[in-house]
């Protein structure tokens, strides 16, 4: 767990590191034929190029522990020193009312468990805010007699399924419709309220963390998602040390983080590996139709267009951006191009991971660093272990006078 001066320190060593190595993790494989850094280190680029598909697969989620050349090594310890942050304490909690899991899907259910068992605060919760609660599962699991919870959400269907189930539990709950970037959305927010946010997405939490400070709540406890998800075309820092820091994250930047996944079922694998070599095949057919040399976005396609040969599935691509008769191609050694390309770059994208987690630890510091200077004190730590979800990163602020003076 990092707290007080901790923070600073960290997200410093972070910034200097993130900032020094830009070349290496802000290119995408996927969109580049040759990345830069290749020509300043060949047999890196070289090395993981001869990899198979299944080789970066078995690489994905550990990258630092890859055997490859320099500079490799040296970046892998400094990413692992980074990003070691430990769990947070739990405490013995309630075992959950009888059934209160049902309809609710078993990872997310341990993910509220191992959040619910992070929750420590000086003060004792009365009345808890479920922040884009869904359907409200963690605001129940958290409630307990002498307690209120009002849940936040704004898409009706799930506010309706929220009440119902508060109804069967016979829990008093408010669910509430409110957009949380409205403009009326402070007034929702007050001081006696313990706001709580699993898993809300970008720009949801950032403003929670805004409306709470400025309601002056007295503790908060936040685990951040999708920091992509955001309506300014790039990341506006929080803090002042974010602020004065060199980095500017685009939204591709900010998605770096979330290119982590746990391992899915061979069926989901299959079908994105299908579509992203099509994807690849047909980037060297565009590049070669345009006679330039750059990739072109496409949109995202029905999964139907993966049943489709893969010469049609390539023509009606280029119909749909406008691109010239694509006339008759090697189709099957286009196809095959683009499966050798998806094995290349899944493996170049393994020097990108080391800086998967170090970027997300430095947004999240970023929040912490801002709660502080709300005049929070905060404690950053796991909640869970990364196969439940690798977006395990729970932020706990308190009013400082509250913390300070209950010890
Ligand atoms: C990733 S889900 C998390 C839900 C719940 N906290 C959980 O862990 O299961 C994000 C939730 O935010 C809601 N949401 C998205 N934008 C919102 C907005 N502007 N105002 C309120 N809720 C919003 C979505 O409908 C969704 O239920």
């Amino acid at each position: 767990m990092l707290t007080g001066a901790h923070l600073l320190a960290r997200f410093t060593a972070l910034d200097t590191f993130l900032t020094q190595h830009q070349a290496l993790w802000r290119p995408r494989p996927f969109t580049h034929r040759h990345l830069p850094w290749e020509a300043d280190h060949r047999p890196l680029g070289h090395w993981l190029r001869q990899r198979s598909l299944q080789d970066a697969e078995d690489s994905h989620n550990h990258p630092e522990h890859l055997p490859a050349p320099a500079p490799f090594p040296q970046l892998a310890a400094q990413s692992m020193a980074l990003s070691a942050v430990g769990a947070l304490p739990t405490q013995a909690i309630e075992p959950a009312s009888p059934r209160l899991n049902v309809d609710v899907p078993g990872r997310k259910w341990q993910q509220i468990e191992a959040f619910a068992r992070c929750l420590q605060f000086s003060d004792t919760p009365r009345h808890w805010l479920d922040w884009c609660s869904g359907k409200g599962h963690l605001g129940r699991r958290l409630l307990h007699a002498g307690q209120q919870l009002t849940c936040l959400e704004y898409d009706p269907a799930l506010i309706a399924s929220g009440q119902a189930l508060s109804q069967h539990h016979r829990l008093a709950v408010e669910h509430r419709q409110q957009d949380v970037l409205a403009p009326d959305a402070l007034a929702c927010v007050s001081r006696d309220h313990t706001p709580v946010a699993l898993h809300a997405c970008g720009d949801l939490h950032v403003q929670l963390i805004k409306l709470a400070s400025q309601a002056g709540c007295a503790q908060l406890a936040i685990a951040p998602c999708c920091y992509n998800r955001i309506n300014a075309p790039q990341y506006a820092a929080l803090s002042g040390p974010a602020k004065r820091s060199e980095l500017r994250l685009s939204l591709d930047d900010l998605s770096l983080p979330l290119t982590e996944t746990v391992t899915a079922g061979t069926r989901v694998r299959r079908q994105r590996d299908t579509s992203m070599a099509r994807r690849l095949g047909f980037d060297l057919l565009q590049r070669q139709l345009r006679r330039v040399d750059e990739y072109l976005p496409t949109p995202s396609l029905p999964s139907a267009w993966l049943d489709k040969p893969f010469a049609d599935y390539c023509r009606d691509l280029a119909a749909l951006k406008d691109l010239s008769t694509v006339g008759e191609q090697d189709w099957p050694a286009l196809e095959a191009a683009g499966w050798q390309r998806l094995a290349e770059v899944r493996n170049l994208e393994l020097l990108r991971g080391l800086f998967r987690r170090p970027l997300e630890l430095w947004l999240v510091l970023d929040r912490a660093l801002f709660l502080e200077e709300q005049g929070y004190a905060v404690r950053l730590g796991t909640f869970c272990p990364t196969p439940l979800t690798p977006r395990n990163l729970m932020l706990l602020a308190e009013r400082a006078e509250t913390a300070t003076a209950c010890g």
